[in-house]
């Protein structure tokens, strides 16, 4: 067995919990329509909580996945060990099992977006230190001369760690006895988790473009040193918008608010160097990769400008608690990371059968564009709704008036949603088959 194949398994289980996290979204989406759907069998506070645990786990695990694709070739030597990467995989699987199963019985005993039972971060944090020591000892530490993923990679990896830590300080009496303590501490933790995932994909995405490219020079470049610099002040600082409504220090949020947009900035301006040199390059090959890294800049820039809207005090006074900051989350991790991650994982599978990814060129370009057409419906329908509650509340209308009057928007979200469900199972299906057989042909 070798990394490549650790790889796999890891991208096929983080495809196999977007799969099923598309359709618990799929069931939420329609309970919004019709409360009393499932209510006794799976009720929204379930499947709220399993969806964003599984399409979250999904963007965690294939990049754990690409980076164990990639990482021997990058460091030009052998992984450090397959027996680590196998326990580690093992435990991944032993978590998502868990924290399905207790999700399934409505045993919540964590915090939002954690859910789960605290004991379990314990296996989360013991599996993640595996994979910190497989990382650092395939590396060479010559930290002068590297790319800038290399940095982006440790840097996800060492934060993942730290916030994962910090989001349970909550059970220490220290925090939890003071409220505006423990919303802070909760919210910076979060909000860094995410800059932590994003290091790991940028960082995956990083790779693939140097690799597209052939151009080496980018990657070491000080315009990428400075981006990824900024990227970390993001990690660090960009919280304070998510304590906005904490009574807590003025500054920290407006501090936060500048930073926080310059990430998307940045992001976009790497995707945009690539498209540049690629279309200047006149390059054919790799053609899939490049239209879904196309297609994520495109939604930094959507994202930019709703980010850079809500973030305006005035604006997200209205905009707060609305299903505008549900588009701004999705909007976000399907349109960003999820067509970064998906463009890496075509990128393997360039590798791993050019020949069917030849054949299913056109099937593939079709689904990618109708997941595109299909998400940006999705998006507007979000922001459209939150638009729709936030006059109805300025109105004074009843909560029930105002439900009552989101319905046409919240029929365009599910339909749409279900949409962007089955164009990615489109995509899902041969991609999950491919690395199927791959794994199995290799352990004959
Ligand atoms: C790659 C695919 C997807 C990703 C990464 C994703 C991600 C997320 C995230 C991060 C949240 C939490 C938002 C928040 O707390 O503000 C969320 C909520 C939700 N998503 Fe998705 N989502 C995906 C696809 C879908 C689809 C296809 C549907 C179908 C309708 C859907 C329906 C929902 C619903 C109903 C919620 C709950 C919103 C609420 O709390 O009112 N999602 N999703």
């Amino acid at each position: 067995m070798d990394h490549k194949k650790i790889g796999s398994l890891f991208i096929v289980l983080g495809l196999s919990s977007l799969f099923l996290g598309l359709f618990f979204g799929s069931i939420g989406g329609l309970q919004y329509l019709l409360p009393p759907f499932l209510k006794e069998q799976l009720a929204f506070q379930k499947t709220r909580p399993l969806h964003v645990y599984l399409v979250i786990n999904w963007i965690f695990t294939s990049a754990v996945g690409c980076i164990y694709y990639f990482l021997p070739t990058v460091a030009g030597r052998k992984l450090y060990s397959i027996k680590l990467s196998l326990v580690q995989f093992s435990l991944q699987v032993l978590i998502f099992l868990i924290v399905v199963i207790f999700f399934f019985a409505g045993k919540f005993s964590g915090r939002e977006y954690l859910e789960f039972p605290p004991w379990i971060t314990l296996i989360i944090l013991f599996s993640w230190i595996l994979f910190m020591i497989n990382f650092f000892k395939t590396i060479p530490f010559k930290f002068n001369d590297v790319p800038v993923y290399i940095w982006s990679w440790s840097t996800g990896l060492i934060f993942f760690f730290i916030t994962m830590t910090e989001a349970h300080l909550w059970l220490l009496p220290y925090f939890n006895n003071n409220i505006i303590r423990d919303l802070t501490v909760q919210w910076k933790a979060l909000g860094s988790m995410v800059g932590s995932w994003n290091m790991l994909v940028y960082g995956t995405s990083m790779f693939v473009m140097e690799a597209i490219t052939g151009d080496k020079k980018v990657c070491r470049s000080k315009t990428s040193f400075f981006f990824y610099f900024l990227g970390l002040t993001n990690l660090m600082f960009n919280w304070g918008h998510h304590t906005y409504i904490v009574p807590s220090s003025p500054i920290v949020k407006e501090v936060s608010y500048i930073i926080s947009m310059t990430e998307l900035l940045i992001l976009g301006k790497i995707l945009y160097n690539f498209r540049k040199s690629y279309v200047d390059a006149k390059l054919k090959y790799h053609h899939l990769p490049f239209r879904l890294l196309s297609f994520s800049d495109g939604w930094v820039f959507l994202n930019l400008v709703l980010a850079i809207l809500i973030s305006i005090p005035a604006i997200n006074l209205y905009t707060h608690g609305t299903h505008i900051t549900v588009a701004h989350a999705m909007g976000a991790t399907i349109g960003i990371n999820t067509m970064l991650l998906l463009g890496s994982i075509f990128f393997i599978l360039d590798e791993m059968n050019e020949s069917l990814m030849e054949k299913l060129k056109k099937y593939f370009g079709f689904s990618i564009v109708l997941l595109n057409i299909s998400l940006v419906i999705f998006w507007l329908s979000l922001i459209a709704s939150g638009i729709a509650k936030s006059i109805g509340m300025q109105q004074n209308n009843l909560f029930a008036v105002i439900m009552d009057n989101l319905q046409p928007y919240f029929k365009v979200f599910t339909a749409s949603g279900i949409v962007v469900m089955l164009a990615l199972f489109m995509i899902l299906i041969p991609v999950l088959k491919t690395f199927s057989k791959d794994i199995l042909l290799k352990e004959k």
